[in-house]
């Protein structure tokens, strides 16, 4: 799909349709909306008086002009309160109409600046607003099926403006949101891919290519690397496995000064059986997405490179699978991480905390201004809270509130849990320095204290997606499957983090 801005107007250009925002309680029609009524013999003003049109957020109603205009059809999307417009509504909005339109077979689509200008939202926001909620809303995971699908996929989508002055804006917010959605697609992509395709080294070989392709260094460990630097709690994990292991690191350099600003670390575990620990069979399919952090954190850094951000930035992903074998790791077993400090193995499942363990101290030996991890990390999390918000656990507030803030503005929601000191007594070990699980309760916030040991003084977030990283059904622009996130918060962050530096 090509998504531009040109000047121009709605009622004139001959499309498949065109779109236009509606808001509840509107008193009077704006110019373009009356305009495009009279042209269909008031059929708007009549949908509005019979309360078919409401403008609730999501509500889709599709006239077709009959002649009446050069488009074939009139799309008449809801956006709620106008004075409680935001991005988020734009975006969902957007997915809702064109999702209906796409199902009606139109290809060549146009869309008035939906919420330009209102609310405090400029033309950049609406542009990268309508962009994210076209190509998020659209996202189909197709790649395995032989067949064609019942639609046609729409070609293109033009953002018509009549004041030239805006298309700058609109163009900019084009592009970022491209950008953005696309990082946040590759992550779905990964997700959804099973695991007999997105084992270890092909996660190092996306990796690879993000790097030729946006110019980012990157550097691979072997297994005989990470013997060496003696990540004994990844190895543990990767050692049940026939898949070799790989230990990714994504280097973007956007600015001058050897000191890193942000390292992303992320969960990369192509599947997780739970290893001797063995999972339920009952949905273990799931785990073949246990690689989520991984892939968003890849996925951030290059859109940033994509980008050009004035920062400097890693990624880093330890990639295993958890099997049972001969010769997997079992419970009881203790291992030596890299920093030293030993771990006994209460349950092989708690896989994802000692490969993070390992990949925290690796990072530690750069000189790194902020950590963020992202993993799939726990069940007891999903529980906690739902599919709806991320969980944030931080040693540093002030990291938290930004990380949160980033959520709110992208659509994926993030709420903050307590790390008491408590918490941690519950990871305390008779045999060892620490042990690998804190027992069922409070599991998500024992799970984040075992981290916390690995970060020291770091200003450090860690960010449980165990919930949010799939869903079972269609919500707004996510769709069933993987949701992409937290792609496009890490990256709001790390450009919230560009314009208070300045360039
Ligand atoms: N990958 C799982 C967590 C998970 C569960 C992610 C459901 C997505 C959906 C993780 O490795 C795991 O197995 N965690 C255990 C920890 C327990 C053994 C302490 C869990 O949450 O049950
Ligand atoms: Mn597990
Ligand atoms: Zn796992």
């Amino acid at each position: 799909m090509e998504i531009k801005a040109i000047s121009g107007k709605l009622s004139k250009i001959q499309v498949d349709a065109i779109i236009i925002g509606y808001f509840e309680g509107m008193e009077n029609l704006t110019a373009t909306i009356s305009g495009i009524d009279k042209a269909l013999n008031g059929v708007i003003t009549e949908l509005i008086t019979q309360k078919e049109i409401k403008g609730k957020v999501n509500e889709v109603n599709i006239i077709r002009t009959l002649n009446k205009l050069p488009a074939s059809r009139v799309a008449i999307v809801g956006l709620g309160k106008r004075n409680n417009l935001t991005p988020e509504k734009v975006r969902t909005a957007t997915a809702a109409v064109l999702r209906q339109l796409r199902k009606q077979g139109a290809l060549d689509i146009a869309t008035a600046a939906l919420g330009m200008d209102i609310a405090g939202i400029s033309s950049e926001q609406s542009a990268w607003a309508i962009a994210e909620g076209a190509i998020l809303g659209l996202y189909s995971y197709r790649k395995h099926m032989t067949g064609d699908p019942d639609y046609e996929e729409v070609k293109q989508l033009t953002i018509i403006e009549a004041n030239e002055a805006k298309l700058d804006g609109l163009k900019a917010g084009i592009h970022k949101g491209e950008i953005t959605a696309e990082a946040c697609i590759l992550t779905r992509d990964m997700v959804n891919e099973p695991s007999n395709y997105m084992t270890p080294s092909s996660m190092a070989a996306t990796a690879k290519n993000l790097a030729e392709a946006y110019g980012l260094k990157i550097n691979i460990l072997e297994r005989e690397q990470m013997q060496e630097l003696k990540m004994g709690a990844l190895l543990g994990v990767s050692q049940g496995s026939d898949r070799p292991p790989k230990f990714i690191t994504l280097r973007y350099h956007g600015k001058e000064s050897e000191k890193i600003d942000v390292a992303l670390v992320g969960k990369g575990i192509t599947f997780d059986s739970g290893g001797i620990s063995i999972k339920p069979s009952d949905g273990m399919g799931e785990m073949k997405g246990d690689m989520a952090g991984g892939a968003s954190v890849m996925s951030a850094i290059s859109a940033i490179a994509r980008l050009k951000e004035e920062i400097n930035v890693i990624a880093v992903i330890p990639a295993t699978e958890n099997m049972p074998s001969g010769s997997a790791f079992k419970p009881g077993d203790i291992l030596t991480s890299m920093n030293g400090k030993t771990i006994e193995i209460i349950s092989t499942d708690a896989e994802g905390r000692l490969i993070l363990a390992d990949a925290l101290a690796y990072t530690k030996t750069f000189d790194v201004k902020y950590i963020i991890d992202v993993a799939t990390l726990t069940g007891a999390c999903h529980i906690a809270l739902g599919d709806v918000c991320t969980g944030v656990f931080t040693n540093n507030q002030k990291l938290a509130d930004k990380i949160v803030a980033a959520g709110n503005n992208t659509g994926e929601p993030m709420w903050q849990m307590p790390m008491f000191d408590v918490y941690k007594e519950l990871n305390k070990s008779d045999v060892a320095d620490i042990k690998n699980t804190g027992g069922r309760w409070g599991g998500a916030i024992t799970a984040a204290k075992f981290l916390g040991e690995f970060v020291g003084e770091t200003p450090w977030a860690h960010l449980d997606i165990a919930g949010t990283s799939t869903l079972e059904k269609d919500r707004g622009y996510f769709l069933r499957g993987a949701t992409g996130i937290p792609t496009r918060t890490l990256i709001s962050f790390i450009l919230s983090l560009v314009k208070k530096t300045g360039k």
